[in-house]
């Protein structure tokens, strides 16, 4: 094939990409409008935040409430941080994030609906008298295109979006883009037990439904590690429904950024890891036996000593033969 036909053909099947995305955006947004006019119950997954999260959030927000998690729960959150929130609908969890970060804090949600968006901003001057401060910004944006600077969020959250979009590499990269460095993602979603048959794929009522574009939960951890992801974890998974023979699951996970250093150098540095395994591997394949002292360069150590692994390891000085203090193994080898 010519170079030329090549770019036609490229071309031709960028614009088909775009006017799929553009359609399917499209269903989402009137689904999303009509849940914003009219609060829709069935949509709700069995999930709930405690009364005390949710006490200063006006009840035509809570009632709109169609996320099938609650990441906010267990992303513990700290006072000061930048925490942003994608597909926040009509804002509950910026709502309860803006109690979490305080009156330092800052909270952004994007969502591409408008009536969304209504809702949530008429309820955050509710909110902000409340709570005694107004920390909490809603934006008009895709997902795939996050209206947030590069490197300025400390936490990203997302309840029930991402299988909406019809790009979720995209989303996923810009996730990466806009989080600090050791920053981290706390994100719910339903995932398919096994890749969605295309008669689910293309029902426009399923993909609203946040069952169409799930992705399975191997499909999920994939994307994230190719965009930079790594100590992902689980944090809580719940059986949601079957479809047409179909099983759909509610998944809470994390993961956190970390960006490589051009300057990584081993400095004499050695990780030993505390158990209780015997062994364990990180994201890069480096394997840490139980109790052994592991040569690591400058950007494992500082990844291993950070969360999740954090209290995992002890990290030596390069400058000292042997870790002080440091008592991991008995004699027959079994860890304290
Ligand atoms: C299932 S609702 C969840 C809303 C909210 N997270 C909650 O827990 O109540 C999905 C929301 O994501 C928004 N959304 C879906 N796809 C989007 C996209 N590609 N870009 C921006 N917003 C999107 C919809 O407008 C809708 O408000």
């Amino acid at each position: 094939m010519k170079l030329a036909d090549k770019a036609i053909l490229n071309t031709h099947s960028n614009r088909e990409l775009s006017f799929d995305a553009d359609r399917s955006r499209d269903v989402v947004r009137q689904f999303y409008s009509k849940a914003a006019e009219e609060p829709q119950k069935e949509l709700c997954c069995p999930t709930s935040y405690p009364t005390e999260d949710v006490s200063h959030i006006p009840q035509e927000v809570i009632d709109r409430f169609y996320g099938c998690g609650s990441p906010i729960s267990i992303a513990n959150v700290k006072e000061g941080e930048t925490v942003v929130d994608l597909g926040s609908g009509a804002g509950i969890d910026c709502f309860i994030v803006a109690k979490k970060v305080g009156p330092s804090g800052k909270v952004i949600g994007v969502d591409m609906t408008d009536r969304m968006l209504n809702i949530a901003s008429e309820s955050s001057s509710i909110v902000a008298n409340n709570l005694g401060y107004d920390v909490v910004d809603f934006r008009k944006g895709f997902l795939e295109e996050i209206p947030v600077d590069s490197k300025s969020v400390d936490l990203v959250t997302s309840n029930c979006v991402i299988n909406l979009s019809p790009d979720k590499k995209k989303v996923f990269s810009e996730m990466w883009r806009i989080l600090k460095d050791n920053g981290r993602i706390v994100i719910s979603d339903i995932v398919s037990e096994v890749e969605i048959p295309p008669h689910i794929l293309t029902n426009d009522r399923l993909l609203g439904e946040c069952i169409a574009g799930a992705l399975t939960e191997e499909q999920f951890f994939s994307y994230l590690e190719q965009a930079g992801f790594y100590g992902l974890q689980i944090l809580k998974k719940l059986y949601w429904k079957e479809v047409d023979n179909h099983r759909f699951f509610s998944l809470t996970l994390r993961g956190y950024k970390f960006e490589k250093r051009a300057g990584c150098v081993y400095i004499g540095q050695r990780a030993i890891y505390n158990g209780p395994f015997k062994a364990v591997t990180d994201d890069e394949g480096h394997l840490f036996p139980r109790c052994e002292a592991v040569e690591v360069c400058t950007d494992t150590a500082e990844k291993l000593s950070k969360p999740p692994y954090a209290g995992l390891f002890i990290i030596t000085d390069p400058t000292k033969e042997a870790p002080e203090n440091y008592s991991c193994c008995n004699d027959n080898g079994s860890c304290c």
